[in-house]
């Protein structure tokens, strides 16, 4: 059993969702996408989110969601590419758990997210390689204060699973949970 909550974050495409989902599975524990979530709530796709409400209204409710999930324990959260940009979201995420930030190349990336039609961010791009890239650079500073880096570009999802069980009971902060994880 975990007592904090393991955190996932990182670019589209690094495989949050994928590998949250089967750490959880692992770990008897909930799994939660902040995604998910939203899109719930919302009751529309993140595309259309981003079309009809705009990409401002998109961040707010994933403070609002982020927040919420951040006061459960013992979870695996999975978090929308952009979701530490606010450095609220990122706080409160570090509150109560270990961030973990998934990274792979951009040409992996791309690979990974050419047949979704649910990122509005790369959606619209003439020259998605260009866009991802740019997007990375900007968001660099924001990703490298999460507690951890994986870079899952060769990994299967069971290999990223079995470096984040790797890490949980080395890190510091989460010795107290060694006996129980
Ligand atoms: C976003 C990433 C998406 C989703 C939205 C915005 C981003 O989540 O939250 O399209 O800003 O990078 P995934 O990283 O799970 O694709």
């Amino acid at each position: 059993m975990i007592e904090r909550n393991i955190v996932l974050t990182g670019f589209m495409g690094t495989g949050k969702t994928v590998t949250g989902r089967m750490l959880a599975s692992v770990l008897n524990v909930d799994f939660i996408d902040t995604d998910a979530v939203i899109v719930e709530r919302e009751n529309m796709a993140v595309a259309r989110i981003f079309q009809v409400k705009g990409e401002a209204y998109f961040r707010d409710v994933e403070s609002v969601v982020i927040e919420e999930v951040s006061r459960r324990k013992g979870c695996v959260i999975s978090t929308g590419g952009g979701a530490v940009i606010m450095e609220k979201n990122l706080l409160a995420l570090k509150k109560n758990g270990i961030v973990i930030c998934l990274t792979a190349d951009p040409a992996i990336i791309l690979l990974r997210t050419s047949s979704s039609k649910d990122r509005p961010l790369l959606l619209k791009s003439k020259d998605a390689i260009a866009t991802i890239r740019h997007i990375l650079k900007e968001r660099r500073p924001y990703y490298l204060k999460a507690d951890h880096t994986i870079d899952t570009s060769a990994h299967s999802t069971e290999d990223t699973v079995k470096a984040i069980m790797g890490i949980i009971k080395e890190d510091k902060d989460y010795a107290g949970d060694k006996d129980k994880a």
